[in-house]
């Protein structure tokens, strides 16, 4: 691979206790090269919600790898997964993240295409002498070759030679459940997308979604003005949902959460909370506890991080957020991020959602930055060196059991693998799954 053998690049001997990665995985444009041809431009990654095009002709734009989409709702009501590229020489013909138009005209020499792709005229084509050659053409906007939607969520692979949808997405199917039966309608995503982008490779915010360790090292200030808080107790302050706990002690009394890893590199890792006043959701605890069942209903008030391997993370822990991972180049990665929400909830719930997410997401919240700059300091380290193995994956491993436990097993959830522990453990063996399933897709690509 590149300069490397898979060995050299990801260590992983279960029966001695060892599993490592190297540097390189972070530092070397020649394996990100490869990543984005095998694992985003190479299946199935996440392109949006389809509640982003409600209306017809609504779309949005977006990138599988390097390569520009644009979602569109036609006017018979279909979403299309197209190529945003101009068959004449290549440009892209919508450039707004997202817009309303029965027709995009490209801004280079104007030929335009309906909210379907097909196209609908070229300019002065009848006086312009093409030949029969060009007449044989489709001219339309290429369709991504597989495009598939599981309960709103859209999904899309540029590459047709991909599992279903659904046997993609497996078990993990159940942890997108929790999130979209938070409502009869569904989940939305507020409007105000923000975009950032971080120094670093897009392998850190894919493990930091899922890494606890680094809570209480990483984001101190941020602790320390809910402790603040709490002591005040003036109820004019956003009250956090992780406001009740003790961050700094282990738990002495049984486990507090743990970790769930999926075929495919899909993870969860989750902290048990109670049915709280604190969560905006709990306007809806009855409801939603009489139509999918109190033990589902519990678990959407535990905390949970959510990775959809490569692209999609839904973080519900402070607020609850949807990101996108887009990554650039080998040491910069773009973020998109909302807050996504039930549909219909009360408008005093959906304030309280919103000041908890300004609270703790995005560039101006109180987590983001302490993250990012990480992220930047980490990659700085990541160089070549004489010891290129990172010491970041061992957190967990003897904990760690094929299956499941008595929490997964409350919502009928089968993860491969699972780690129960106190606040403490702080598992780092999920990501064993995100580099398993890298190496998977990298293997069969260069196969
Ligand atoms: S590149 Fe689109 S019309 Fe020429
Ligand atoms: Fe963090």
């Amino acid at each position: 691979m590149s300069a490397y053998r898979l060995s050299e690049l990801i260590d992983d001997r279960p029966a001695d206790g060892v599993f490592r990665i190297n540097r390189a995985l972070f530092s070397d444009p020649d394996v990100f090269a490869l990543e984005q041809q095998y694992i985003f431009e190479g299946g199935w990654v996440f392109v949006g919600m389809a509640s982003q095009a409600l209306q017809p002709h609504d779309y949005f734009t977006g990138f599988i790898g390097r390569v520009p989409i644009i979602v569109s709702r036609s006017e018979d009501g279909a979403l299309n997964g197209l190529i945003n590229a101009c068959p004449h020489k290549g440009a892209r013909v919508a450039q707004q993240l997202s817009g309303n138009t029965r027709l995009h005209v490209c801004p280079y020499h104007s030929w335009s295409f309906d909210s379907s792709g097909a196209n609908r005229n070229i300019k002065w084509r009848s006086g312009g002498c093409y030949g029969a050659g060009f007449d044989r053409e489709n001219h339309d906007l290429a369709r991504i070759p597989r495009f598939g939607e599981y309960r709103g969520f859209l999904f899309a692979s540029l590459n047709p030679d991909v599992p279903s949808l659904e046997d993609y997405l497996g078990e993990a199917r159940k942890l997108l459940d929790l999130v979209a039966d938070q409502s009869t309608e569904g989940v939305e995503l507020v409007p105000g997308a923000v975009r950032f982008t971080f120094a670093a490779n897009w392998k850190m915010q894919l493990e930091n979604c899922s890494d606890q360790y680094h809570f209480t090292s990483t984001h101190p200030s941020y602790i320390r003005i809910l402790e603040a808080r709490a002591r005040e107790q003036k109820n004019d302050v956003v009250q956090s949902t992780l406001g009740g706990s003790d961050f700094w002690k282990e738990d002495a009394e049984g486990p507090t959460g743990g970790t769930f890893s999926f075929e495919h590199g899909h993870v969860l890792n989750w902290g048990l909370m109670a049915v709280t006043p604190a969560l905006p959701l709990y306007e809806r605890a009855d409801e939603i506890a009489e139509r999918i069942g109190t033990a589902r209903r519990n678990w959407m008030f535990n905390m949970r991080n959510l990775t959809i391997f490569p692209n999609l993370q839904i973080a519900e822990n402070a607020s609850s957020q949807l990101r996108v991972i887009r990554p650039i180049a080998h040491n910069l990665t773009e973020m998109q991020t909302w807050c996504i929400a039930p549909r219909g909830e009360s408008a005093e719930a959906r304030r309280t959602r919103i000041r908890q997410y300004e609270d703790f997401f995005n560039p101006t919240g109180m987590a983001t930055p302490d993250d990012t700059v990480v992220y930047e300091e980490c990659q700085m380290g990541m160089a070549r060196q004489e010891r290129p193995w990172l010491q970041g994956h061992a957190r967990g491993l003897t904990a760690s059991v094929e299956g499941g436990n008595a929490y997964s097993e409350m919502i009928g959830l089968n993860p491969q693998r699972s780690v129960l522990g106190q606040a403490q453990t702080c598992d780092e063996s999920l990501f064993h799954s995100y580099y398993r399933a890298w190496a998977t897709r990298m293997q069969d690509g260069l196969a």
